[in-house]
């Protein structure tokens, strides 16, 4: 199981040092939430801040983008640092030319669906990616409830990447603790993006260590 920090909950005013000590822990990649205020109801920040990380952690940069027209500003993201450029399948009439352009620049190129959208939209697009982020709550803030419905698009993932030899990563979005992880991972989940859950604890090991344990 691969633990996802999302550095929405972490503090920004020594983020450098947040990251640090959940790569300590164990953490297998970052995972940065970056959002508009069009597409989510919030901002949070751009690549003009992440990319300062970049050579403060080996880890991989988990770039999720929470943004209208992300093809405009797909590569100022990679050029950032993005190691898995994961943007939104209800941003874009054209997803396939994003992932093959994401691809192109040797970034690992992934797709997120909100909860109200039916995991079967992505049938076609299977075959091409690398990741596929699964939101199990309504994205913009950190600190939500898990959503159930997340589940049977987990199992489907799973199936599909089963019957298909399909290589993407199955990674799940919002409201991750040690009791929805357990279900998460039993569904098919690989990757557990984990904000509030983590950063709020002092013991960040335990938090890490329990998470990796199930
Ligand atoms: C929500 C973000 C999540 C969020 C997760 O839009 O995509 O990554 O930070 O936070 P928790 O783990 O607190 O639900
Ligand atoms: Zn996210």
């Amino acid at each position: 199981m691969i633990i996802a920090p999302s550095i929405l909950s972490a503090d920004f005013s020594k983020l450098a040092e947040e990251v640090k000590e959940v790569e300590a822990h164990g953490a297998g990649m970052i995972h940065i939430d970056v959002m508009d205020g069009h597409f989510v109801p919030n901002i949070s920040f751009g690549a003009v801040v992440y990319r300062w990380l970049k050579d403060k952690t080996k880890l991989p940069m988990d770039v999720h983008i929470m943004i209208e027209n992300p093809e405009k500003y797909a590569l100022e993201f990679i050029k950032a640092g993005a190691d898995f450029l994961v943007f939104h399948y209800e941003a874009t009439q054209d997803p396939l030319s994003l992932i093959q352009f994401i691809k192109s620049q040797h970034v690992k190129a992934g797709i997120s669906i909100k909860p109200n959208t039916p995991v079967s939209v992505l049938e076609p697009l299977l075959r091409y990616v690398d990741i596929i982020l699964i939101m199990s709550v309504e994205p913009g803030f950190g600190g939500q409830q898990f959503m159930m419905q997340a589940v049977e698009k987990l199992q489907y993932l799973k199936n599909m990447k089963k019957k298909h030899s399909y290589e993407y990563l199955i990674e799940v979005d919002g409201g991750i603790n040690l009791e929805t992880a357990k279900i998460a991972k039993d569904a098919g989940a690989e990757v557990l993006v984990v904000g509030s859950y983590l950063f709020a604890h002092k013991n960040r090991k335990k938090i890490i260590e329990g998470l990796k344990s199930i």
